[in-house]
């Protein structure tokens, strides 16, 4: 298929197009690497620097592409708080200009990438689609506006269009995977500590209620989500859009995740704790059952383990080219 993945140059973009470009399939990147990186690029991919708004329109007038894969926005909850602006106008406004320019050029099949943060502090687990829609920060609003827009679009102009709903998406695949300018993330900060790049990891409160007083998540591998996305552009409808929440089923505690990452990588990692974060949820964890039974969707590498061990495998080979080395 002849592919466009706008933010091909950012985490899991990158990964999915390198998926995609390893698999066979014709991928043109538009990125305009404001948070990601050219070497997250995969060599096989024709690469565009270029905001996604100024150029999706001509680049999908050249014709012919079988679909768009759009990952291009800004991602951090706690930035989308203080500047909303750069938000809504990056996201929400950056994706009415491509799904413009797919209505204008008669391209129709798109997967979007959305998030758990559009169901904000769930009342249950595990989150399931039908479940309240209910963001508790910009960023998360911004992602569910872009989801009504989308289902506005295939209802009135014969979209074919998907959303995944990604939980805490974590490791590598292929040589490509986690290296943020600024980094938030709980897998990547725990394994840049285990390689010294910082002194010690903080554990954002220990008195949530959970089993061990510290947060749980679903972590799923960043290739079982790259996969999800092949599947899902190849079985979209004209005039309809699905929404699938795509985790691993399972919730591992913040101090779950660095003890595996201490077994792994077999590094010290000094930890202090630290004021809860605010806005986190206690407990997040997916329901993917509707992506299982209707995609066809079989995630293969749903161990901790086997996530930390490819991430930290990704961040070892980094070397001076991780955003975190020491200068
Ligand atoms: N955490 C720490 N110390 C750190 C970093 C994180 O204790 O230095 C904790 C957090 O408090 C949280 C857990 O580790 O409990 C995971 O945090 P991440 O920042 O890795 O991920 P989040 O769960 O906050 O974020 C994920 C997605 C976001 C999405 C959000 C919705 O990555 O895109 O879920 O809540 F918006």
């Amino acid at each position: 298929m002849r592919l466009l993945v706008t933010g091909g140059a950012g985490y899991v973009g990158g990964v999915t197009a390198a998926v995609l470009a390893e698999g066979g399939h014709e991928v043109t990147v538009i990125d305009d690497l404001s948070t990601g990186n050219r070497d997250g690029v995969h060599p096989a991919a024709r690469f565009i620097e270029a905001p996604v708004a100024e150029v999706a329109g001509d680049v999908l007038a050249e014709g012919d592409f079988d679909g768009v894969l759009h990952f291009a926005a800004r991602s951090l909850v706690g930035e989308s708080c203080e500047d909303p602006a750069a938000y809504w106008h990056g996201n929400v406004g950056t994706s009415l200009a491509l799904l413009d320019a797919m209505r204008a050029t008669g391209t129709t099949n798109l997967v979007f990438s959305s998030t758990a943060a559009t169901y904000g502090e769930p009342e249950r687990v595990p989150i399931t689609e039908d479940m309240p829609k209910a963001p508790t920060n910009p960023y998360g609003a911004t992602k569910l506006a872009i989801d009504h827009a989308i289902t506005s679009y295939a209802e009135a102009y014969g979209l074919a269009a998907t959303s995944l709903r990604y939980f805490n998406v974590a490791g590598a695949w292929g040589g490509f995977g986690e290296n943020r300018v600024v980094e938030t993330h709980l897998i990547p900060l725990v394994l840049q500590v285990a390689l010294g790049h910082r002194d010690k990891i903080l554990v954002f409160g220990d008195d949530w209620p959970t089993a061990d007083g510290t947060c749980v998540r679903d972590y799923i591998h960043v290739k079982d989500l790259a996969d999800a996305h092949l599947l899902a552009l190849e079985s979209n409808e004209a005039g309809r859009h699905r929404i699938y929440n795509l985790g691993s089923g399972d919730g591992y505690s913040v101090r779950q995740v660095i003890d595996t990452c201490r077994e792994v990588t077999g590094r010290e990692i000094p930890e202090q704790l630290a004021p809860r974060r605010a806005g986190d949820p206690a407990t997040l964890i997916a329901s993917s059952a509707k992506a299982v039974e209707e995609l066809g969707w079989r995630p293969e590498r749903t161990d901790l383990r086997t996530i930390v061990a490819d991430a930290w495998e990704f961040t070892e080979a980094l070397g001076d080219r991780a955003h975190s080395a020491p200068a």
